[in-house]
């Protein structure tokens, strides 16, 4: 089989879900509370391996190019950004209600059903409101008056951050265009319907770029960007055949776009959008420069040309990818006749890349297995485990998807050597202690 195109595993949501809470990838937040908004937390597990598929992307996006730097704006926003940007005028959904049951539902998630009409899907009934937009953005207050003077919003995308920063970041990067700002952290959507697990949530993470290009080249970046996101997904390992890129018809495009496709994956319950990437043009800069009065242009020293950059921005969602790569890894087979579950997950997302295991608790391995433990931990992300039967230990790096197990047993006190168990093929092969890291080092690439 070739390596970029999967089976089609299908994997029921249930089961990531599961896994995902019983393995500490992602729990329910406020659980003892009974939950709270669609909201999570990220366990031990989880927030290793959200860092990394961050980690992935900063290395990506950042660090092995020349013509991009980082940007880490505030939360916390001024509503001026959000009136210049047109969010307050245009981020919002259609929203109907249900008179009937009073639950509140996205219009354009609805569809009639056979009898021609819209239903409402909790209680079925077809007394539904109008639509009417409904502004996604969090509205809160800075300081202790809450009156519109003191109003703020936790911003609903990085973006804007990288807009009103431009002319600082000019300056002291001393870029020129084409390059770009890049930027990670939270956004904030009030989604009338939350749902999918970690898909579609009111807190989530991003990871957007925005590359500042000559307004004639936009097409060819566009192109550019839309090939290397498609490739970064492949790179990380999702097949290629559970990916595709939609171009956005007309209708679809946010008020900024004037063109996006979108990087889809194939969810259990169909495509599902990754990541956007959007010819924004220069409508971000020239709307906050009008409402500024600040010039947010790029002066060409050497043709003596002024002009407003283009703007091509993928925007990926750092949560929502973190699940896709949990479902796309998800795995059963069988192993001494027994099945087991393994996420075959790449090492570089893996929450763990190595486990270390000695044999039994026995007080003479002990020292032994901290010692290889203390070698491992400065090359990769260890976990340490001396419980239960080495089976069961085995199985349990299978399922959260750690590639490599280091055992320590009673010959190691001997010939001073390990057993490193490879996830994938189940296969141990015999290693001596002084060798084990660049041993490891060798089968994590690198
Ligand atoms: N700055 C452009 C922008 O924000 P977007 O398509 O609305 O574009 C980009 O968002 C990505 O952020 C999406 O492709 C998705 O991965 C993620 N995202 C958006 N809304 C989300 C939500 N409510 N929950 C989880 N992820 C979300």
């Amino acid at each position: 089989m070739d390596p970029g195109t999967s089976e089609k595993r299908v994997v029921e949501m249930e089961e990531i879900v599961r896994l995902a809470k019983a393995r500490g990838f992602i729990f329910p937040s406020a659980e003892i509370y009974g939950g709270f908004r669609s909201t999570y937390d990220y366990g031990p597990l989880g927030v290793n391996m959200l860092r990394n598929v961050k980690n992935a992307w900063w290395r990506s996006m950042v660090q092995l190019r020349h013509d991009v730097v980082g940007l880490d704006a505030a939360i916390l926003s001024s509503p001026k950004i959000w009136a210049a940007s047109g969010h307050l005028e245009n981020f919002t959904d259609p929203l109907v209600d249900c008179r009937n049951c009073k639950e509140r539902w996205r219009a354009d998630h609805l569809e009639p059903g056979p009898d021609g009409r819209v239903h409402c899907p909790n209680c079925d009934s077809t007394d539904l409101t109008e639509a009417r937009a409904f502004n996604l953005m969090f509205k809160t207050f800075a300081g202790p008056v809450e009156d519109e003077s003191n109003a703020a919003y936790l911003r609903p995308e990085t973006a804007q951050g990288h807009f009103v920063n431009f002319s600082n970041v000019l300056r002291t990067s001393r870029k020129r265009p084409p390059f770009g700002i890049a930027q990670v952290g939270k956004s904030f959507r009030n989604e009338i319907t939350p749902g999918n697990f970690v898909f579609r949530t009111r807190e989530f993470e991003q990871m957007e770029l925005e590359y500042f290009v000559p307004p004639a080249d936009a097409a060819k970046w566009f192109d550019y960007w839309c090939n290397e996101r498609f490739e970064w997904y492949v790179d990380l390992g999702i097949p290629r055949d559970m990916l595709r890129l939609r171009a956005h018809d007309k209708d679809e495009l946010s008020h900024y776009s004037a063109g996006t496709s979108d990087v889809e994956f194939l969810f259990p319950w169909g495509w599902g959008e990754l990541e956007g990437i959007a010819n924004r043009t220069d409508y971000d800069l020239k709307a906050h420069s009008a409402a500024s009065g600040e010039k947010l242009e790029y002066f060409d020293q050497a043709t003596g040309e002024r002009y407003t950059p283009y703007v091509i921005e993928p925007a990926a969602g750092a949560t929502r990818t973190m699940m896709a790569f949990l479902i796309a890894a998800y795995d059963t087979d069988e192993v001494a006749g027994e099945t087991r579950t393994v996420l075959r997950l790449d090492p570089r997302l893996a929450p763990y890349q190595v486990a270390v295991l000695p044999l039994s608790r026995k007080e003479t391995l002990l020292p032994t297995a901290q010692e290889v433990l203390g070698l491992l931990q400065p090359v990769a992300m260890c976990d340490y485990d001396e419980t239960q039967a080495i089976g069961r230990r085995y199985r349990r790096q299978d399922e959260i998807g750690t590639p490599l197990c280091v055992t320590v047993d009673f010959d190691s006190l001997e010939d001073r050597a390990v057993t490193v168990r490879d996830r994938d093929t189940t296969e141990q092969v015999r290693v001596p202690i002084d060798r084990v890291v660049e041993e490891v080092r060798a089968r994590l690439g690198g």
